[in-house]
């Protein structure tokens, strides 16, 4: 794939739309990615309600591991359609947005179903938030739907904070760069969540505790989880045992065992199973992680003895899959592994 850099001209009073940000709308509406400034980092961007497009950014940064997106609201009545403000804690969520939205600042709030599993990679919340950048401001509202962003770097590099950044990193991944030169704050959004009343800072950030401070007590998360929120131990995990196999065929069920199959190879009956999910009937790797946490938390639902699931071929996206396969699987049941 070609990715072309196409510069922003923007003017900030009159907000015009440009050929850049149509473009970058016409390939978002099409269920593609494209990088984009926000106010921090350059972002990577897609429809984030479109598991499959969802899928395409794991892809092109080549994660081998899936980790929760932030999602960049259009404006505020977007809020409550994509997370739960509840009643507990809204007098502060509400004066947190006031003062800090739009801006460098995400909220992790209980997430709304409407969000794919493949956004929050399984968790029951969701990250938001709104950029004050003119140009991802412009793109994302035409768009007329929040966008998944991560940063827009390969796994493991540094946030690019400039076209040319993105371009080194991203080069033949993506179709798209919108260049509006460099961002103004160069690092990630600061991350809180609200907990027992409490503002817990997961990630700093430009906005600072001593700025979070005035609305109220600041609990800081340590640093294991400030590093990588995506690990935490509540990243969800089946209550059922899972089991990995290569093909659900040589499997021998225990008597009176009721299982599940989470399937890679095509199926042509349920079988010995209670249901089969098939991750894609196409064997599309891309499909198979835009479905894997819906299937995972479908079947789980059943309260079923065991999951069976089919490894997938340990290649691209099917590296993130298997990961997060293993990691199911190496749960144990009856251990309570989310220390306070
Ligand atoms: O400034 C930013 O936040 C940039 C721009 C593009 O918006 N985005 C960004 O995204 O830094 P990313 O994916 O590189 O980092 C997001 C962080 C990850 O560490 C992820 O684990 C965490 O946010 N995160 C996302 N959803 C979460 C959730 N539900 N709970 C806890 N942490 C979450
Ligand atoms: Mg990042």
């Amino acid at each position: 794939m070609k990715t072309e850099t196409v510069a922003a001209i923007y003017d900030r009073p009159r907000r015009s739309q440009t050929a850049a940000t149509e473009r970058a709308v016409k390939l978002l509406c099409k269920g593609e990615i494209v990088a984009l400034p926000t106010e921090t980092v350059y972002g990577l961007a897609a429809d984030a309600l479109d598991p499959l497009a969802v899928a395409k950014i794991f892809e092109a940064k080549g994660r081998p591991r899936f980790d929760p997106l932030i999602v960049h609201l259009p404006n505020k009545e977007w809020l409550e359609r994509i997370a739960k403000v509840g009643n507990r804690s809204r007098d502060l969520i509400e004066k947190l947005i006031a003062q800090f939205w739009p801006g460098p600042f995400t909220l992790v709030l209980d997430r709304q179903s409407i969000v794919p599993g493949i956004v929050t990679a399984g968790l029951d919340t969701v990250a938001v938030r709104m950029s004050a950048h003119p140009v991802f401001t412009e793109v994302v509202r035409a768009f007329g739907k929040p966008l998944a962003a991560p940063s827009a770097n390969r796994f493991g590099r540094v946030s690019s904070t400039t076209a040319q950044h993105v371009l080194e990193e991203l080069n033949s991944r993506i179709p798209l760069i919108v260049d509006a030169g460099p961002c103004e704050h160069g690092i990630e959004s600061t991350i809180v969540a609200i907990r027992d009343g409490k503002i817990s800072i997961l990630r700093r950030g430009p906005i600072t505790a001593e700025q979070l401070s005035s609305f109220g007590e600041i609990d800081m998360a340590d640093d294991t989880k400030i590093s990588a929120p995506g690990q935490l131990p509540s990243h969800y995990a089946p209550k059922t045992p899972l089991q990995l196999v290569d093909d659900a065929r040589s499997f021998a069920a225990g008597p009176n065992q009721r299982s599940a199959l989470l399937a890679w190879n095509p199926v042509e009956k349920e079988g010995r199973f209670v249901t089969v999910r098939n991750l894609s009937q196409r064997q599309d790797l891309r499909e198979a992680a835009a479905n894997l946490f819906r299937y995972l938390h479908e079947l789980d639902e059943l309260n079923l003895d065991l999951i069976v699931a089919e490894r997938v071929p340990n290649r691209g996206l099917g590296a993130a899959i298997l990961d997060r396969l293993q990691r199911a699987s190496h749960r144990q049941p009856d251990v309570r592994d989310m220390p306070e």
